[in-house]
């Protein structure tokens, strides 16, 4: 019987996972899921009817409402929703509720490349290939910055930092299902690396992977 092909690709905010999971999953003919959008979706329905983010049966109700196949990127992008994500993030049963919603995604045929914080380690522990996409906090607010430059014209690089800085503390030190690599995931710093680069590289393991079958 065949299996789907499941690719999970986890690491900090601004690593650069989300644009190497999207060409990934391109190159490979598979389906891609931003696993961060379903947190953020969450967390918009809250903002959105005034509801305080500790609400817990609201946010229950919320993340039960999300609709994988309606993720509206550009909204949710925007810093407060990423902010508001990271804090309902922390909620065991708001988990649950995401990640049947995730590995439903995942287990159609022929696969997924499925980006996030706990993709390798619980949402698909089963998955063929783990990444898990890193680089120094300062290159990641660097990039960050740059592309917010672009867009607004103007942003504060050290505010960006301690943001990131604070995220990452925030997921890293939760209790349920907190950001760390699977211990069999591959290890890609991208602090040295333009995303041609860690295409390249990540490919390379995917391929050797998959051969070693
Ligand atoms: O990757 P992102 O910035 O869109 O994620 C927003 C927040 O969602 C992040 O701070 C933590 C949470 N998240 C999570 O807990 N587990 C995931 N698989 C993806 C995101």
């Amino acid at each position: 019987m065949q299996t789907p092909l499941i690719i999970a690709i986890d690491g900090p905010a601004a690593s650069g996972k989300g644009t190497l999971a999207r060409r990934l999953a391109a190159n490979l003919g598979l389906r891609h899921l931003d696993t961060g959008l379903t947190y953020r979706a969450t967390a918009h329905r809250l903002l959105q009817h005034g509801l305080p983010l500790e609400n817990l049966s609201a946010a229950e109700t919320a993340a039960r409402q999300v609709d994988l196949h309606d993720l509206d990127r550009t909204t949710l992008s925007q810093h407060e929703i990423g902010e508001a994500a990271s804090k309902i993030a922390v909620m065991p049963s708001v988990r649950r509720i995401l990640v049947d919603k995730q590995r439903e995604f995942a287990s159609a045929m022929p696969g997924a490349v499925l980006d996030g914080r706990d993709i390798g380690t619980v949402v698909c522990p089963q998955a063929k290939v783990k990444l898990y996409v890193t680089a120094a906090a300062p290159v990641r607010a660097r990039r960050r910055h740059e592309e917010l430059l672009a867009k607004n014209g103007s942003d504060d690089f050290d505010a960006i930092l301690a943001d990131i800085e604070r995220r990452d503390a925030r997921d890293m030190a939760r209790d349920d299902s907190p950001l760390r690599p699977a211990v069999d995931a591959y290890l890609l710093d991208t602090s040295q690396m333009d995303i041609e680069a860690a295409f390249s590289a990540a490919k390379v393991i995917i391929n050797d992977a998959l051969a070693a079958e």
